[in-house]
């Protein structure tokens, strides 16, 4: 076992790194990932074939979008719409349609942690919704949950989409969960997606595309650690592989030494090596059905309200309210 070294890092991403990487087996968070260029390969991702999950949830959204805007729809009050995590709104924006053409009182609360995404999405929304009320925000999903409760006395919809809770241990989730439970007051909803448990080499393809654009959006964290924090991981001497377990649903990025290595990080003060073939677990992506997200429901005092799937039944978006059920 490692010495504990009590050390005090001026930032999250510098003792995150130091933990992990002085942990056995190593990891380290997938959240640093995204920078500039994470976020773009996040988007290119998005775009690939094998990545089935934003189309099946863009195809739900649209094949639904009535329905789903009359659930959300408050006649007496309106409602606020919140999304945690809006990226570029792409598939936000068909139900948006849906509620303008409806006339339907929204605002729409776009919460993003990148700048970047929340000011061209604004931009982007004043031109294709001139007339809707959005009021955007840059911020983490957890710091502005806690302000979420006194956002407006009326309706509340919060938004998860994109399976981004999929990216966190269950034990996290229920957290996660608990917390946005605990921001709905009566009446309010959680509109969130869960990719589902499918065929195995169907997932395992979604994460190792033979273009390498995974491989790449995974060894970013690597990069980011030269970068940021003065490393030398000589990045090409890693490879990148996916496992997923059909029987927990779990999805694993690590990324694998191909070599023994030695890797010096200056603004940790920290040298580490590697053994040929060691690893770094560097993502959880968390497969569902519908038992376990009753089960992250009733544990978060959360009550399935209806659900909706995609044709292929590979996605599924439920929407939860306020109690147990
Ligand atoms: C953001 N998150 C839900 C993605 C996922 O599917 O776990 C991140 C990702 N990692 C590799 N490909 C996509």
């Amino acid at each position: 076992m490692p010495t504990q070294v009590a050390n005090s890092f001026d930032t999250m991403f510098q003792q995150d790194v130091y933990d992990g990487l002085t942990s056995h087996p190593k990891y380290l968070y997938s959240k640093y990932i995204y920078d500039q260029k994470g976020d773009a390969l996040f988007q290119d991702i998005m775009a690939m074939p094998e990545y089935y999950l934003t189309g099946c949830e863009y195809e739900i959204i649209d094949t639904h979008s009535e329905e789903i805007a009359s659930l959300f729809e408050d006649k007496e009050t309106g409602f606020d719409l919140i999304e945690l995590g809006a990226g570029d709104g792409k598939k936000t924006k068909v139900l948006l349609r849906e509620l303008v053409a409806q006339q339907i009182d929204v605002t729409y609360k776009p919460i993003d942690i990148s700048q970047n995404a929340i000011d061209s999405l604004a931009a982007s929304l004043t031109t294709e919704f001139p007339h809707l009320e959005v009021a955007p925000e840059r911020g983490e999903y957890f710091k502005v949950l806690n302000r979420l409760k006194s956002f407006t006395d009326r309706k509340k919809v919060i938004m998860v989409l994109g399976s981004n809770i999929g990216n966190l241990l269950h034990p996290k989730a229920i957290n996660f969960l608990t917390q946005l439970q605990q921001s709905l007051a009566e009446g309010d909803l959680l509109f969130m997606g869960f990719d589902q448990k499918k065929h195995p080499q169907t997932i395992l393809d979604a994460y190792n595309d033979p273009a390498g654009i995974t491989e790449a959006f995974n060894k970013n964290i690597l990069h980011r650690i030269n970068a940021e924090l003065g490393g030398d991981f000589e990045v090409d001497k890693f490879t990148h592989w996916e496992v997923y377990d059909p029987e927990t649903g779990t999805a694993k990025s690590f990324l694998v030494a191909t070599e023994a290595m030695k890797v010096c990080i200056d603004a940790l003060d920290l040298t580490i090596t590697f053994d040929p073939w060691e690893t770094i677990h560097t993502e959880i992506s968390q497969k569902y059905n519908d038992k376990i997200v009753s089960w992250l429901a009733e544990e978060s005092g959360l009550r399935i309200r209806t659900s909706y799937s995609d044709q292929k039944m590979y996605y599924k978006n439920y929407v939860f309210e306020k109690g147990n059920g």
